[in-house]
């Protein structure tokens, strides 16, 4: 399959695979330190000088030279092409490689996208002509806004329909979902007599429809089949809706059941509803939808279905948690689902239960695994306590490493006593040997010295403020200083590992690789100098040789650009940042 993969893609992929286990398949690693340790699998010897960081998700060999990251080391190892190692990592993590669309469209699918488009124009058409389909819809409560906005249609009780009224053949209908093409070779319409709710991509495209019956026959919904266009895991009924009509940034996306709770929501002023398909929650629909927002509110029904429903949603959710997100869940009362409770509540006490009754994913997740655990035992005992950490540590290692884990992780060390992450976590308090303090290299520019820093430990970037960078960018370097930096900006999590993939088969990739190895031979345990600082100092002496050169400029060249007035602030400011 052709078509580019997004870089975002591949951000995401980064952060959540560990070079340390991708590696170690091939190459049994030792911990040593900070770092992991084998003899290197790209050259011979005998004493280990390959190291890998966990922390960067970079290895690097100090015999020969060969660094990278996970990808570049199945390029390199296992002589597999870029998109197969990006395919073979995303496997391992659970994701699917998403292609982008634009390049991705064939002239047969935009055949099925037109196919789909006719049907549900065709459908909205027979709904107007339908005094029973309006009235099921209006018995229900739904406006003729409502159904508009979310392309309600109808298809009549007719085996051929889609065939006789609109221009695609059948060949297309069968292939896009809309007709079932029988042994003997012959098709007929897939929905018949039923309301229609198309399913849009996130684009607004048609990819497939839900359709209802309007009684109490069975099957009460039939689903568009998967189709080249249509994947269930992938796609959420009335995400297109909520873009539009939350212009992009919702507070909050409450994930729901059913259509009918979709649309009843949006009927009730609750314009930031989502539904599955029918199909459990995939952490590919939750990963999409943090890129919406922070906060995801499951609300799902209050039985034994909803609940296992509800546990299978926490598990796709738990690759997404970090912190500044939120998953939370609300379970509702017996028998109820949103459709029927926004109605007999109303929106506001809806609004009320969702915000105050919604409990916390971590909440949820120990009550789950505290029941599984107690299996009759009481919970004081030590069998409880063993079984309780065993059974959690899998799904906590699911969560990213970082703030959101680290909560997590102390809230089981309290419930059974144990540091069950213990050698696991990463060190916190790490220390750098500045570069200042090697004879080596007495005069590093301040560029270098800021990127090693940031190569080191990039969340550093996200303790400076942004107003700190006051050098210009003549100097040297400077701009590509500042592109990673708002790199970083925009993506915070970003290892080290996804900064080099950003500019793998740029100008900069090997200057950079190169910054990345002077930072992890310098990395040593004790020092006064932590990447912070380094960094502070760097933009300090930035800004000044920057101010220096202004004032030179202002003296020497061209005297009469610059006032009186502007060469003394400018002194002032250089003699301000002169102080300590
Ligand atoms: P529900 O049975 O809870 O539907 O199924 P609902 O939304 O409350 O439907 P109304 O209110 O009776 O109209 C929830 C979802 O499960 C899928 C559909 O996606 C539905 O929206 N489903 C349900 C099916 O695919 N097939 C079925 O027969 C039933
Ligand atoms: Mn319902």
């Amino acid at each position: 399959m052709a078509g580019r993969i997004p870089q975002s893609f591949i951000d995401d992929l980064l952060t959540r695979v560990d070079i340390v286990e991708v590696i170690d398949r091939y190459v049994p690693l030792k911990k040593a330190g900070a770092n992991h340790k084998a003899c290197c699998p790209f050259h011979g010897e005998k004493t280990p000088s390959f190291n890998v960081s966990q922390p960067k998700q970079f290895y690097h060999c100090f015999g020969c030279g060969m660094s990278g990251n996970a990808i570049s080391f199945l390029m390199e190892f296992d002589h597999m092409h870029f998109v197969d190692a990006v395919e073979y990592l995303a496997d391992r993590v659970g994701l699917e490689v998403p292609r982008d669309a634009i390049a991705t469209i064939t002239p047969s699918q935009q055949g099925l996208y037109d196919a789909l488009n006719e049907c549900n124009l065709y459908y909205q058409q027979q709904l107007r002509t339908t005094p029973a389909a309006i009235d099921y819809l209006k018995n229900r409560g739904i406006s003729g806004d409502i159904a508009q906005r979310y392309e309600i249609g109808f298809a009549p009780d007719a085996w051929h329909a889609l065939e006789e009224n609109t221009d695609s053949n059948d060949a297309l209908l069968v292939q896009s979902g809309m007709q079932i093409r029988k042994d003997s070779g012959k098709s007929h319409d897939r929905f018949r007599n039923r309301i229609m709710y198309p399913i849009r991509d996130r684009r607004g495209r048609v990819i497939g429809f839900g359709g209802r019956v309007m009684d109490n026959s069975e099957p009460k919904y039939l689903n568009s089949p998967e189709t080249p266009l249509f994947q269930k895991g992938r796609e959420l009924y009335g995400l297109y809706e909520l873009r539009r009509a939350t212009r992009g940034s919702p507070e909050r996306i409450i994930v729901v059941e059913g259509y009918m709770d979709v649309i009843a929501l949006a009927e009730a002023g609750i314009e930031h509803a989502v539904a599955t398909l029918g199909t459990a929650t995939s952490s590919e629909q939750v990963a999409q939808l943090f890129r919406e927002t922070d906060e995801i509110v499951f609300c799902f029904d209050g039985d034994n279905a909803g609940k296992k429903a509800a546990w299978r949603a926490l598990n796709s959710a738990l690759p997404s948690l970090k912190a500044g997100r939120d998953a939370r869940f609300l379970f509702l009362p017996d028998g109820e689902d949103p459709d029927s409770l926004v109605k007999s509540i109303g929106t506001e006490a809806f609004m009320q239960l969702l915000i105050e009754e919604a409990i916390e994913a971590s909440s949820f997740l120990f009550q789950e695994l505290e029941q599984q655990a107690q299996k009759g035992a009481d919970r004081s005992g030590t069998g409880y306590k063993a079984r309780l950490a065993e059974i959690a540590k899998p799904l906590i290692s699911n969560i990213p490493t970082g703030v959101y884990r680290t909560l997590v992780e102390d809230q089981l060390f309290e419930k059974v006593g144990v540091n069950v992450f213990g050698s696991e976590k990463q060190q916190s308090q790490k220390t750098y040997h500045q570069t200042q303090k090697q004879p080596s290299q007495p005069n590093m520019s301040p560029v270098r010295k800021a990127l090693i820093a940031i190569l080191d430990s990039p969340e550093v970037v996200l303790e400076i403020d942004p107003e700190a960078y006051e050098f210009s960018i003549d100097i040297p370097g400077a701009t590509l200083l500042l592109d990673v930096i708002s790199l970083i900006e925009s993506k915070p999590d970003i290892t080290t590992s996804g900064i080099l993939e950003r500019y793998r088969e740029t100008q900069h990739s090997d200057a950079l690789l190169k910054l990345v190895q002077v930072g992890m031979a310098s990395t040593v345990e004790s020092g006064i100098n932590t990447p912070l600082s380094v960094l502070q100092h760097a933009i300090e002496q930035l800004n000044k040789e920057s101010l220096r050169a202004q004032l030179k400029k202002a003296n020497l060249n061209k005297p009469s650009e610059m006032s009186d007035q502007q060469k003394n602030e400018l002194r002032e400011r250089l003699q301000q940042l002169k102080k300590p």
